[in-house]
């Protein structure tokens, strides 16, 4: 079975293409390499022993983008191209309503062309909004507080309705929690351009020396030692939950929506601590004011895709951190190093 990854050189698509050429898929990348690299592509090759059809295509090229189809009878598609980071869209959010939207519009109008009807989509814990209470299933209202949140939640929308016209489609959603982690080879792994806006990479940058001290956002809220709790998911966990996905939802028509998340909820200063130890150095730390949009605890009740995906977290908050270091220090520069 032959399965197209947009965004395939990205931080969840390559961990996901790893794994899914482990579980004997075979695999296409459709990536414009606006946030990641070649390196990436090759690390896959790498790390899978599989040499990858490889095509450096923006998904806003209608033409490239068919091309690809042309080129390979596609199974099914994994969408993970997109843009993500939250700060920027609040900044220049008609990029990421174009790149998100039309980029999606076109890869499915393209796959309806090609009677490919197989899709799994990147969505995100973030259409959620502020959720009243946690754990959060996947029925909670959704709702959006930023424009990357909205280019998911609408293209949610936009996937079920393709489905409501036409009931041949098979749509799983996955909606991640807060991803982090690294291949456990420690050559594949999150290489965020400039300094990150999240709280791991920042984290591992301040522990390899890249930057000076943490800024801890609020210690004030409502939880156990008043920093933000979220459900961080190792990658290769993620990556396993797509697999999954592939394996029990191919061909199931419908739209099927799945939280992607551990269950488990740590504050800032658990990540600090484990990720401490995991360095085994003291990180440097100083609590700032709250960040604005953030909420005080966000985790995923995750029984839904136990249940029906077959598919469960299994590694800890002391693996995601060795994990992440293990990367972070031997490639200081990311792919680059
Ligand atoms: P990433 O930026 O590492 O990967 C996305 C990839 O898509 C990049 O390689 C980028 O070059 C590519 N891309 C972007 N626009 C494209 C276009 N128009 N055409 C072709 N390629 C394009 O991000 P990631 O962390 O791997 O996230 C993957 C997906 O998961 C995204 O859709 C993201 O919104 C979603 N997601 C991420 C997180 C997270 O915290 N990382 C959480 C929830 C959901
Ligand atoms: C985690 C916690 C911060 C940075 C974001 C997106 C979400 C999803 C995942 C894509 C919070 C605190 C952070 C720092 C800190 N992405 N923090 N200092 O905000 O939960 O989710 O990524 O879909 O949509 O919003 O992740 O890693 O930014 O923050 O104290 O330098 O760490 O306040 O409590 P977040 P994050």
């Amino acid at each position: 079975m032959k399965i197209l990854v947009t965004g395939g050189a990205g931080y969840i698509g390559s961990h996901t293409c790893v794994e899914l050429l482990n579980a004997g898929y075979e695999v296409v990348i459709l990536d414009n390499l606006y946030n990641s690299c070649e390196k990436a592509v090759e690390t896959i090759e790498e790390l899978s022993g599989t040499k990858i059809p490889f095509y450096n295509v923006d998904l806003l090229d209608y033409d490239a983008t068919e091309k690809v189809f042309e080129e390979h009878k596609i199974d099914s598609v994994i969408h993970f191209a997109g843009l993500k980071a939250v700060g920027e869209s609040t900044r220049i959010p008609l990029k990421y309503y174009h790149n998100n939207i039309t980029g999606t519009l076109n890869l499915v109008d393209i796959m309806q062309k090609h009677g490919v009807y197989n899709l799994v989509f990147s969505s995100s814990a973030t259409v959620y909004g502020m959720p009243k209470t946690v754990p959060i299933t996947e029925d909670f209202p959704t709702s959006t507080t930023n424009p990357y949140g909205s280019t998911k939640l609408m293209i949610e929308n936009i996937l079920k309705d393709v489905y409501a016209a036409d009931n041949k489609w098979s749509i799983t959603l996955l909606r991640y929690f807060n991803p982090i982690g690294a291949h456990k080879s420690g050559k594949m792994g999150e290489d965020p351009k400039g300094i990150p806006n999240n709280l791991l990479p920042y984290v591992a940058q301040v522990a390899v020396g890249k930057l000076d001290c943490i800024h801890v956002f609020g210690n004030d809220y409502p939880t156990p030692d008043g920093t933000g709790v979220r459900d961080y998911i190792h990658v290769v966990d993620l990556a396993l939950g797509h697999v999954k996905a592939i394996e029990k939802k191919t061909g199931e028509t419908g739209v099927h929506i799945y939280n992607l998340g551990t269950g488990n909820g740590y504050s800032v200063l658990d990540v600090i601590h484990s990720f401490e130890k995991a360095c085994g150095k003291k990180l440097p730390y100083k609590i700032e004011a709250r960040r604005p949009g953030d909420i005080a605890q966000c985790y995923a009740d995750a029984s839904k895709a136990a249940a029906e995906l077959d598919w469960q977290a299994t590694r800890d908050i002391a693996e995601m951190c060795e994990d992440s270091w293990r990367w972070q220090s031997t490639h200081p520069n990311g792919f680059n190093s």
